[in-house]
């Protein structure tokens, strides 16, 4: 069951041979959602040969293979992890029971927008990162940038199965949809905000890829514990593959700061004027950037009491990430505190999922700072990385509007506008960070912002030539 098979049209391990009717539909969409990856997938690099990893096994050894592709030759294709034999509903009222083969009528129109909000997500960050190639700092990281972008589009497909197969008329209608909506498109736009934004240099996408891909992490980890198999079943999959979109995060900033760490060292100076002058980027600028994008990633959780939350963990549509860390998986008797602008009020624990979300997000979040607050102590530097207030720049929650600093403090409106552009990059800022983006493409060479990684990829040298463009 885990091998794949690729000489279908559609590689997959679902035996989809033999459901005819899902695998005409789904052979349908196939060349929609080619004509969306010509348009809106990465600009101009078709004809490239990008040393790219394939999934041929859902094992979690050796499950991928490398080689040489086009991207547009691709197999994306369906793959779910093995089904776990009598598998339980781990959480919520009907804990105990048989997981789902099928989805209960009753949380068919849920369990549809919790897979299409979770779709859209994926396509949308291909229409991000659409102009990155252009600009990329080494054809590792050139490289790296479209496995993540292939990836994606695999994980749209993933949730494509799900409502082609299991939602009928009203699924195969979404499946469209999700084509048809835009990253920043003024009429038809992606879902959420933060998947509305422009990634348009890499530090952005460094940074999206280590908040924006970890929340994706997050809100995968909480679907693989639903009670409906299929869903649990590809989510767990995907897992396997959003690793690497932050790694790549962290892996990039870290090369970030590294690379500045040196300048720092050369010109035997922290002032951020003389690293600019010398095409570095200043640690305090990388906070803003870190700013930025984490309290938007914040945001993708929704509000701290949500009733909708509260009735899609009750009914086993959507457990917390690692659901068996925790002792009680029914929450009806459970209370906390939540932070709000008005002092700690006390809620049931059922309605303040997406805040207990939040918690082991940030935990996560902060590995990767610690790391890089070690570099730069090592380097003899008092400067430190942190993570902005979960108060900070909120648009959804008790924290909404908020004129409240990256430390979480309270301050005037006035203060807060006047000094916004200490904590995230200002339009001086981000015009640096641009006038950085020079493609560097010879094998091996790095851009000048930015450290050589440690090591190749798939054991191979760091000058070997991971994109062959034509
Ligand atoms: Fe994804
Ligand atoms: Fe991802």
């Amino acid at each position: 069951m885990t091998g794949i098979n690729y000489s279908e049209k559609i590689p997959n391990n679902v035996d989809l041979a033999n459901d005819r009717k899902l695998q005409r539909a789904l052979e349908q969409w196939q060349p929609s959602f080619l004509g969306w990856w010509g348009e809106m997938g990465p600009s101009d690099f078709a004809q490239s040969d990008v040393y790219l990893r394939t999934a041929i096994s859902v094992d979690a050894q050796g499950w991928a293979h490398y080689g040489a592709v086009k991207m547009p030759e691709y197999r994306w294709g369906i793959f779910l992890a093995d089904a776990v034999a009598d598998r339980k509903i781990g959480f919520g009222d009907q804990m105990g029971a048989a997981a789902w083969q099928q989805v209960p009528g009753e949380y068919r129109s849920t369990l549809r927008r919790l897979i299409v909000t979770q779709g859209d997500t994926e396509p949308a960050s291909v229409e991000q990162q659409r102009l990155l190639g252009h600009t990329c700092p080494s054809l590792y990281d050139l490289r790296n940038l479209f496995q993540i972008n292939v990836e994606e589009g695999r994980h749209l497909w993933a949730m494509v199965y799900l409502l082609h197969a299991y939602f009928g008329r009203d699924g195969r209608e979404e499946a469209e949809e999700l084509l048809a909506r835009h990253s920043g498109d003024r009429d038809k736009p992606r879902i959420l905000s933060t998947f509305n934004e422009p990634v348009q240099d890499w530090m952005s996408l460094y940074c999206f890829t280590y908040f924006t891909d970890r929340d994706g992490k997050y809100q995968l980890k909480s679907l693989a514990e639903s009670a409906f198999d299929p869903l649990s079943r590809t989510c767990r999959f995907m897992l396997t593959e959003e690793a690497h979109h932050m790694f790549v995060g962290e892996t990039g900033l870290g090369r970030v700061i590294k690379r500045t760490l040196e300048v720092m060292k050369e010109l035997a100076t922290d002032d951020p004027a003389r690293i600019r002058a010398h095409g570095a980027v200043d640690l305090p600028l990388v906070q803003k950037y870190l700013n930025f994008w984490c309290s938007s990633s914040l945001d993708l959780f929704g509000s701290e009491i949500s009733s909708n939350s509260a009735a899609n963990f009750a009914s086993g549509l959507k457990g917390r990430p690692d659901e068996a860390q925790y002792t009680d998986h029914v929450l009806r008797e459970t209370m906390i505190g939540i932070d709000t602008p008005g002092g700690v009020q006390q809620v049931p624990a059922l309605n303040a999922l997406n805040e207990t979300m939040r918690e082991s997000y940030l935990k996560d979040c902060e590995i990767g700072l610690k790391r890089w607050n070690r570099t730069i102590e090592r380097a003899g530097h008092a400067i430190r990385l942190t993570l902005p207030s979960t108060r900070f720049r909120r648009s959804i929650g008790s924290w909404v509007n908020q004129p409240v600093d990256p430390q979480g403090n309270l301050l005037s409106r006035e203060e807060y506008d006047r000094r916004l552009h200490e904590w995230i990059p200002s339009d001086e800022d981000r015009a640096y960070v641009r006038s950085l983006m020079q493609r560097v493409v010879a094998p091996g060479k790095m851009a000048g912002w930015i450290a050589a990684p440690d090591r190749g990829i798939n054991n191979l040298a760091l000058d070997y030539e991971y994109v062959r463009l034509q």
